[in-house]
């Protein structure tokens, strides 16, 4: 192996279809994969390891299926050393434009004990046998000692360099338990670097046991290891493989660390391939998970998001389009300041300064303390009432009685009070919050039309109250409007009144201003 490691590039070895498929409870049948297949092929991994062919029917058609049909990234499919195996291997890659038989077998004791119940010659002459016949397929072959971090130094120097000598040109070393730790794992590669001769590339398979794959994968890259195998999320067996975009990242993002090696990855289709990944294979993506998490650009607390609308880079040192994420999200919560309360109602079009705000924000916070989530409507509701749009209402609930369930049509009745006396009218609906809001509407008479509905719990548990946004819109005039209940059919009536009352006072301020301009 050369020792300039100046200008050179890091393979990015893909196993997400291989070693992910191996996650407890994943199993993606051949057009999920070669969905997958075709997404990393524009994320631009160099290799896709598109499964185990001998392991099933399934998986040998997934590998035809992605080698026949996949362009771009070369194919790379797993064997064992024995030559059915190979030969199997071979077939389902045969018609890839450029093809790899990547061959495994076990070196630690425990394993060759366990479970091959075959001593050391017999795995170098198997070592030696299984690369010599992928080679007369192809001339690319990669070899890896299976649970490499657990075998003895001397016996693994000696299995790769016969496989080396056999013809291999890529040697893997997996650490197949998560047993390594960066410093220790950096050292094997450098030591494997010199003692093994002969042309090759050394590459790391790093488990996640411990939760140091990424940066055992990064020790080895930066003692020379010119491939990483990876995987999308992090999926794999058991804690799962380094995360191909934390891997990627990190190369990228500090650069400095790795002087003249970078990947090809677009990693613009990071968050993208993320997203398809766990789409097909169930596997949610952790809220904090690094770069493609939803919360790896969210920003809470008051001081972080001052600074990141100062300047992004206070607080992200990852430009958050670069790998296909939106840009600096700022959530409104109970621990965000006045600048990002300001800025978020500025976004909505709406400036306030000086007592206004300070009125304003110390409601925001209130809410805030009750609810998880603040969203634009609470910040216009709140607004509207501090800015004193909302002095008395026209309209207030006495009763509401709703009759509903999965026979006949449901019915509600609302009896409101207003400054001439009560009124009180029944409705129909295609459910029983709607019927409500038409009671009203007939109610007050005030027809609206409804454009938005949320609830959300202000708190969790079986008595969380529900916390419901409505929003009506008339005549070109949108209102919103709020109501809580440990009901949420009552939450509703009450957040269409609110948003009813409003709505009102809003009109009647329009023909004030008409009779004030005059005809
Ligand atoms: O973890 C491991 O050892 C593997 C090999 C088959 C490379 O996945
Ligand atoms: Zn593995």
């Amino acid at each position: 192996m050369s020792d300039n490691h100046e200008g050179e590039k890091l393979v990015i070895f893909d196993t997400t279809l291989r070693d992910g498929e191996q996650s407890p409870g994943i199993s993606l049948d051949p057009k999920e994969k070669l969905e997958i297949a075709e997404q990393l092929a524009r994320l631009n991994v160099d290799y896709i390891e598109a499964g185990f062919p001998v392991a099933s029917i399934g998986d040998f058609e997934a590998v035809q299926m992605i080698a026949e049909q996949v362009q771009g990234p070369i194919i790379a499919a797993l064997s064992r050393t024995n030559l059915t195996d190979v030969d199997r291997c071979w077939e389902a890659l045969k018609s890839a434009e450029r093809a790899r038989i990547h061959v495994f077998i076990s070196t630690s004791p425990v394993h060759m004990t366990n479970m091959l119940k075959m001593n050391e010659a017999q795995v170098l002459s198997e070592t030696r046998a299984g690369v010599a016949r992928a080679k007369t397929y192809t001339d690319d072959v990669e070899f890896s000692p299976q649970d490499a971090t657990r075998t003895p130094l001397d016996f693994m120097i000696e299995v790769l360099q016969a496989a080396v000598d056999s013809g291999a040109n890529t040697l893997n070393i997996p650490d197949t338990v998560g047993y390594g730790i960066p410093w220790d794992f950096g050292a094997l590669i450098s030591y494997i670097r010199k003692s093994v001769s002969g042309t090759y590339i050394l590459s790391t398979h790093c488990h996640n046991d411990l939760g140091l794959a990424t940066a055992n994968s990064l020790a080895g890259v930066q003692a020379g290891a010119r491939q990483v195998e990876v995987c999308v999320n992090g999926l794999g067996e058991r804690a799962g493989n380094a995360a191909l975009e934390e891997v990627v990242m990190a190369i990228k993002i500090r650069g400095d660390q790795f002087p003249g090696i970078s990947t090809q990855i677009k990693t613009e289709e990071l968050a993208r391939t993320s997203r398809l990944v766990s789409r097909l294979t169930g596997y949610p993506i952790q809220y904090n998970k690094a770069v493609v998490g939803r919360n790896a650009f969210a920003h809470e607390s008051g001081i972080h998001q001052h600074g990141v609308l100062s300047d992004r880079t206070t607080y992200e040192i990852i430009d958050a389009e670069s790998v296909g994420q939106k840009g600096s999200q700022i959530i409104l919560g109970k621990h965000s300041g006045r600048h990002a309360f300001s800025d978020s109602l500025q976004k909505m079009g709406i400036s306030l300064k000086g007592d206004e705000l300070n009125t304003t924000f110390t409601r925001f916070k209130e809410l805030a303390d009750r609810k998880l989530d603040i969203t634009e409507a609470d910040l216009e509701a709140i607004v509207a009432e501090e800015l004193q749009l909302t002095t008395t209402d026209t309209f207030s609930l006495e009763e509401l009685h709703v009759v509903g369930g999965t026979v006949g049509t449901p019915t509600a009745k609302v009896v409101l009070s207003s400054s001439s006396g009560k009124v009180e009218a029944s409705a129909d609906g295609n459910g029983m919050i709607d019927a409500a809001g038409q009671a009203i509407q007939k109610a007050t008479g005030i027809s609206a039309k409804l454009i938005g509905f949320s609830v959300s719990s202000v708190t969790g548990g079986v008595d969380a109250l529900g916390d419901v946004v409505v929003q009506l819109e008339s005549n070109g005039v949108k209102v919103s409007g709020k109501g809580i209940s440990t009901d949420v059919v009552e939450a509703s009536a009450r957040a269409y009144l609110n948003a009813i009352n409003r709505l009102s006072r809003q009109l009647a301020r329009t023909s004030e201003a008409q009779k004030e301009v005059g005809p």
